[in-house]
């Protein structure tokens, strides 16, 4: 037992920075699809930490590869080799679309998203960039300039130049967008923290086209959809997409901090020095990579979040409420978009030992671990039900 005497919650308000509204709890432990707070209280984790938990809280395989890595290696720089960063990439390679195989590794997803912005620059010269409303990038500044959401970019604004934001899956729009100034499109699959939205074949398919015939390139981020939360390894298989540059991070490495940028055949060789990252591709970061992919493949992990999304998709799908607007997801992504603000119903959801995320003020989101268990998963849908009657 921990010492509860101590008022965790209160010493962090102290010291920290007040970025994060504080839910009122303060997690100690996880196993699977279950955290426990400090008193020894259990809570159903549809928030996944963020959607990176995929492969379940202190996932057995991936604890021991930190803790072995940890005592062995744990930083070496990009220029030295390193057999961890060797044995990740390779594994890497195997799930990767093909013809994508040169990798970019660093630790977040903004930082995904920033080496793709550069190295299509890098590959076109054109510094126009097509994003979408409602569309999630992340908060670094060129990330932040193609993320929509005014709340996040007003604060520091001028952003970068030569950004627009077309309507997500209007591809009229984006035809008209996308003039000879524009070097890339850049776009989610499920636009996330915009509400759980998907894309639609039409308006993916039709970026891809368009980019093709206008000498763009095709970003794809998936840091939220990836590595199976879709019910597909990348959400863009669905799709049958073929992006130039793919970013990725959240569910990459069993919730340890890693990010990748993914590069196509049409992306430009890169030079020694035109990009890099200090703790990018650090041996115990891709250990805990490398043991992930072999729970993701090894537990079919894409497979059960399609089979258990359809499931819980369909279980809310199925009840009407007046709260509730539309249900919608792909896989184990799911939202609930409500009638009124759902900061209140996340609250409640706690208070009944199920915690979730929201998606912008009324869309409430999961992104459970894809090892929920069909309990879990149930004891969620009773506990939405009652909130939301
Ligand atoms: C689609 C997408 N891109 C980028 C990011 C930024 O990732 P990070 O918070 O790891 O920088 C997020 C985070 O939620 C995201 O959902």
């Amino acid at each position: 037992m921990l010492e509860t005497h101590i008022d965790f919650q209160t010493i962090e308000n102290l010291h920290a920075t007040g970025l994060y509204g504080p839910r009122g709890l303060t997690l100690v432990r996880g196993n699977g699809a279950t955290v426990w707070d400090e008193t020894g209280r259990r809570f159903i984790d549809c928030t996944g930490g963020y959607g990176v938990a995929s492969v379940g809280h202190a996932h057995p395989r991936v604890a021991a590869a930190l803790a072995a890595q940890a005592q062995n290696l744990i930083s070496c720089p990009g220029f030295f080799g390193n057999d961890q960063r060797a044995l990740f990439l390779e594994d890497f390679s195997q799930i990767l679309p093909g013809g994508m195989n040169r990798v970019f590794l660093c630790n977040s997803g903004t930082e995904a998203v920033e080496a793709a912005l550069k190295f299509a620059r890098l590959t076109t010269g054109r510094p126009g960039v097509a994003a979408a409303m409602r569309g999630f990038h992340g908060r670094t500044m060129g990330a932040l300039s193609a993320t929509w959401e005014t709340q996040y970019r007003e604060p520091f604004a001028p952003l970068l130049d030569g950004f627009r934001h077309i309507p997500f899956n209007n591809v009229a729009a984006l035809d008209e967008a996308l003039t000879e100034t524009v070097g890339a499109v850049l776009l989610e699959v499920v636009q996330g923290e915009g509400g759980v939205r998907p894309g639609t074949p039409e308006f993916l398919q039709g970026a891809q086209r368009l980019c093709r015939e206008r000498g763009a390139l095709l970003i794809l981020d998936e840091v939220q959809t990836g590595f199976g939360r879709t019910g597909r390894m990348f959400a863009h298989e669905h799709f049958n997409l073929e992006p130039d540059l793919l970013c990725l991070a959240k569910g990459i490495a069993g919730g340890f901090p890693l990010g990748a940028t993914v590069l196509g055949p049409r992306v430009a060789p890169l030079k020694v020095g035109q990009h890099g990252s200090t703790f990018g591709g650090n041996p115990l970061a891709c250990a805990a990579g490398r043991a992930t992919l072999a729970v993701l493949r090894g537990e079919h992990l894409p497979w059960q979040a399609m089979e258990k999304g359809t499931w819980l998709l369909e279980r809310l799908q199925a009840w009407s409420s007046p709260k509730i607007r539309e249900v919608r997801g792909l896989g184990l992504m799911v939202g609930i978009e409500c009638r009124e603000r759902v900061t209140p119903y996340l609250q409640q959801l706690q208070e009944r030992g199920v915690l979730a995320l929201n998606a912008g003020p009324t869309v409430i989101r999961l992104l459970p671990p894809l090892v929920i268990s069909s309990e879990e998963l149930a004891e969620t849908v009773t506990a939405i039900r009652e909130v939301l009657q």
